[in-house]
Order: C-alpha cells, then structure tokens, then sequence
C-alpha cells in the first residue's frame, strides 16, 4: 500500500468533552445507521457512529418508530450521536431535550437531507438556504442542552450551484455555537451526481475554527489520505464505501494509528461477522419476519463485487426462513475469497436522505 502520511498525522478530534479517537466516522445513513451496524463500525475502528436523521417533531410525538431509532446500548454506545431533523427551531429545540433524555451524548443536526417530504418542511437542506433560522436552530437547542451537549452539523455545498454557501454557512453557525461541522461537498439539487467538491471542505476549514469533517467520494484509504492532504479537514467520513463492508473503518484506523495497512477480510470473518450483524439485526428489529426481509439489501451489499455474487442475490432475495438464509451465507461467504472492490456501489437513491 501506498504511504499514508496524511491520515497517520491526524489527532483525535474533540467534540465537547468527548474524543473521537481515531477520528473516522461512520455517516449517517437511513436505513444502515441502526444500532446494530453501528456497533460493528465502532468495533472495527470508527471513533464514531451517529444515527440516521431521527424527526423531531416525531419524538415530541412520541411516535414509536421514532423512539426505535435512539435504542441503543450505552455500554456497547457510551457516547451516542443522534442526528435530527426539523425545520422550526422550538421544535428542534424540544426534540433535542427528548433525545437527550434517551441517550443522546451529542447532538447532530441535519442540514443536507434533499430529500422534499423533508425539505418542503424547511429542514435537512432547506435550512442551507436561511442561515438566520438554521443558527437560530443551534442556539435554541444550545441554549436548551448545551452545557451537557455538544451539537454538531451536517451540511452540503449549499442548495443549488448558483448559491454554494458551505463556508459562510459554517461560519454562522460556529458563531451560534456549534461544535464541529461534517461538509457533503455537493448541493442538494445534485444528490449524488458528479463528483463532491473537496476543494469547498478546504474552503470551510480556512472559514471557521470548529473541527471540520470531511465526507463525500471516500471509498479507499487512498481517498481518505488523499481528503485530508487536500482539504486539511480533522477528521473523516464515510458512507457509501461501509455499506457492506465495515472493514473499511478498520483500514483506515490501521492507517491512522500506526500507518500499517489492515489485513484484508478472510472468507470466515466474512462470514461471521455477516451472521453475527443477523443475529444482532434480528433482535433489534424483534419481528423476525421483517428483520429478514429488511436484512436483504445487507446481503445485497455484502455480497456486491463478490464472484458469483448476481446469483447469490437471487436466492437471498428468494429465502424467508431464517436457517436457511444462514445456510446460504455460509456456503457462499465461505467459498468465495475473492472480491472486486471497484464494482459501483449499489444503493437507492430514493432512500438516500443527506
Ligand atoms: C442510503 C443512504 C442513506 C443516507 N441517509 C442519511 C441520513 O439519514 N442523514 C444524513 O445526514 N445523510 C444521509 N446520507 C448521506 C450520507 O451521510 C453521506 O453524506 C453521503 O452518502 C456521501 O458520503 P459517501 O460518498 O461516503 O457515501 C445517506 C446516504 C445514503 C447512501
């Protein structure tokens, strides 16, 4: 492997009185983010692992499938991040107490969901375009639970090309008291086309003083040393690349820590962790029928780029019973050793919610 020096010279990044050590992060994803995948993220190497965008009028709600996104087990998730959504800041603000009262360690606010059930509300990306509202939405909620709890962004490049405002953006909100900042360097009306423009997270790190974390396009170590020398950003973030393959965190920790490269996966860690993420899914989920059918797009992407891997998807797809979906990823997991990692990722767009 190529030298890392880049990512080996990051320090562990502060985010109130927490350290997020080493400083990789696994993003927030819909759907991915549970506290079963986050678990295994932070044991492979994240130093951290936030929910996916929670509502926060549907915790004011008490809405149950709301409340099933902030259960978590503090011993295996002493310091938990969970990220929300809302566009009125004494809604934001109520929604943060209640999460608070749940678990919550940090709070982290969407601000590049494009998503438009979210958007037309003012919330998620649409805060890009009134930074007024968005910064009175940091200090409501600061003012609410600051002192316990550190608040956090995620934001985009800004809503469309024409108003790319990351770096003000940022700025106003360090202002009204935000403690780090995570930038997607594309605009809401891209989603996920064309390339994230790392060139803005540089700008955004020489336009405010809170630790900076960079997302967007990283799917290697090479691309997280590659972020950081040219962004200068504190800390990294990774979404798409972990769908399927939690190891990366490993990969990049082992490039963080000590500059070594990480052994790649064998067949039966392959395997093991797969059925152990099942297991853990399962019982998260509690309706074994559902866990099921929501654990097929895991084995969709755990199974992406794998030799024979169109085939196995179409028996995954097919199987109900859990002991012979397990009897299936053993088989296949084990027998395979090979994998091209370079294949596209493969995920849904319409579930794609920052
Ligand atoms: C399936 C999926 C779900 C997502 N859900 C969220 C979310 O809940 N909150 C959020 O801030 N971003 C969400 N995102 C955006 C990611 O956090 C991240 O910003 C984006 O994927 C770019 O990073 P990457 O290139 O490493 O994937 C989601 C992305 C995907 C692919």
């Amino acid at each position: 492997m190529a030298p890392v020096p880049h990512l080996a010279a990051l320090a562990p990044v502060r985010i109130g009185p927490y350290e997020v050590d080493p400083p990789v992060v696994l993003a927030p994803m819909a759907g991915v983010s549970e506290a079963p995948y986050r678990v295994i993220s932070l044991e492979m190497g994240a130093g951290l692992a936030p929910t996916e965008l929670v509502s926060a009028r549907g915790l004011q709600f008490g809405n149950t499938r709301t409340a099933d996104y902030l259960r978590h087990d503090p011993h295996r998730e002493p310091v938990l991040s969970v990220q929300i959504f809302g566009g009125d800041p004494e809604a934001m603000a109520r929604g943060a107490e209640l999460a608070v009262a749940a678990g919550a360690r940090i709070l982290d606010i969407n601000m590049g969901c494009p998503v438009k059930k979210v958007t037309r509300n003012g919330a998620g990306s649409a805060l890009m375009t009134d930074a007024t509202r968005a910064a009175a939405i940091v200090s409501v909620m600061k003012a609410r639970v600051g002192d316990r709890v550190p608040i956090t962004a995620k934001i985009r490049a800004g809503w469309d090309e024409s108003t790319v405002n990351a770096p003000s953006f940022g700025r106003a909100l360090e202002d009204a008291g935000l403690s780090a900042i995570a930038l997607h360097p594309r605009t809401r009306r891209q989603g996920y086309a064309g390339r994230a423009d790392w060139s803005l997270i540089a700008a955004l790190k020489a336009a405010v003083d809170i630790p900076v974390i960079a997302n967007g396009d990283i799917f290697s170590v090479a691309d997280a040393d590659r972020i950081v020398q040219e962004t200068g950003c504190d800390a990294v973030m990774i979404g798409r690349a972990a769908l399927g393959y939690p190891w990366i965190f490993r990969e990049v920790a082992a490039a963080m820590i000590d500059e070594r490269e990480a052994p790649k996966p064998t067949a039966q860690e392959r395997v093991a962790l797969i059925l152990r993420h099942l297991d853990d899914h399962v019982e998260h989920i509690g309706d074994e029928g559902r866990a099921l059918k929501k654990f097929r797009q895991h084995l969709i992407w755990y199974s992406r780029g794998m030799r024979g891997g169109a085939a196995f998807r179409e028996k995954a797809m097919r199987l109900e019973e859990r002991a012979r979906i397990e009897a299936l990823v053993e088989r296949f997991f084990a027998g395979t050793d090979v994998s091209d990692r370079t294949e596209a990722p493969i995920y849904d767009e319409r579930t794609a919610f920052g």
